[in-house]
């Protein structure tokens, strides 16, 4: 049919999908195409805005390379990417209970990944500093990886990365060699335990088209001070998170929505002195405790 009205138009689009032979490429895009035309409807756009959004949309592709993505980033500032997170781990933890594994405390919640992970950190033993030479207050980083029954994971790894005490990453420094990153597994009790730095905040990429989007909405750029790790063990679903710095700036207006309170914690100062692992600290240094609860993967 050809459309004669609106409504017509949106029914002759999605009308058109009744020869897609995946069905759930179908549903996708018949939401996505009445939320398009909703969209366009709702709030009267005008044909030099339609143009407008699509110069937008070309210049992301074209701030894409093999270091920088700028349509994940675009994602993260809208919330997308969140969402995504979110109900993805409401899915696992939805199986996970189908199929009896009756959880007695959820799963640590998850947030987003970010573009700076790196494959391939060194794996180093518990007690570990994995961010010698770094700048930043040295933090002592301990806790225990158990399933959500509270059963110890032995052997799990946690894969960790955080940009230095000024906010940069190691891979936006000149050089770009890893730093402030490792593998650490648990110990037979599940408990693992390193020294890092303790991160500070600092903002998404704001030269491209994304930080003009922005810089429009009247929006800052920041993410309040985390460190992300990575949790992952045999049967168990592999854990995406971060936690942040308690108190931080911007710990309420996360520029990519990742905080979740459960992920916010308290780091406590300390004297120099004997510290938690028997070492000697030569400076005042802080630690930061936190255990982490990985979902049962669904057989
Ligand atoms: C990050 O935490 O590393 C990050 C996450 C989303 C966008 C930019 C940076
Ligand atoms: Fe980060």
């Amino acid at each position: 049919m050809n459309p004669m009205t609106e409504d017509d138009l949106t029914q002759a689009v999605l009308e058109r999908l009744t020869t897609a032979q995946d069905p759930r490429f179908a549903q996708v895009m018949a939401s996505l195409i009445k939320h398009l035309h909703a969209f366009i409807r709702d709030v009267d756009l005008q044909p030099d805005e339609w143009m407008a959004g699509i110069q937008f949309l070309t210049a992301v592709g074209q701030a894409c390379d093999d270091k920088r993505q700028e349509f994940i980033l675009l994602s993260d500032t809208l919330g997308a990417s969140m969402m995504v997170v979110m109900l993805d781990q409401l899915r696992a933890a939805a199986q996970a209970k189908r199929q009896g594994a009756l959880s007695a405390t959820p799963a640590t919640e998850a947030t987003v990944q970010g573009p700076y992970y790196w494959e391939g950190a060194p794996v180093l033993p518990c007690g570990a500093d994995i961010a010698p030479g770094v700048k930043g207050e040295p933090t002592f980083y301990s806790g225990r990886v158990t399933d959500t029954l509270g059963q110890p994971i032995a052997g799990a790894t946690l894969d960790i990365w955080s940009g230095d005490g000024e906010g940069n990453y190691d891979m936006q420094l000149p050089g770009a060699e890893m730093a402030a990153r490792a593998r650490i597994q648990t110990d037979a009790e599940g408990r693992y335990w390193f020294w890092s730095i303790k991160p500070t905040y600092y903002p998404v990429p704001v030269d491209g088209p994304v930080g003009r989007m922005l810089d429009g909405m009247g929006r800052h750029p920041n993410r309040p001070g985390h460190i992300h790790m990575m949790v992952y063990a045999p049967g168990h679903v592999k854990l995406t998170t971060h936690l942040f710095v308690a108190n931080s700036p911007y710990i309420e207006s996360d520029a990519v929505f990742g905080v979740r309170p459960s992920l916010i914690v308290d780091f406590e100062q300390h004297a120099a002195g004997q510290a938690p692992d028997g070492s000697q600290q030569a400076q005042p240094y802080w630690s930061a405790h936190y255990d982490f609860r990985l979902e049962t993967q669904a057989a």
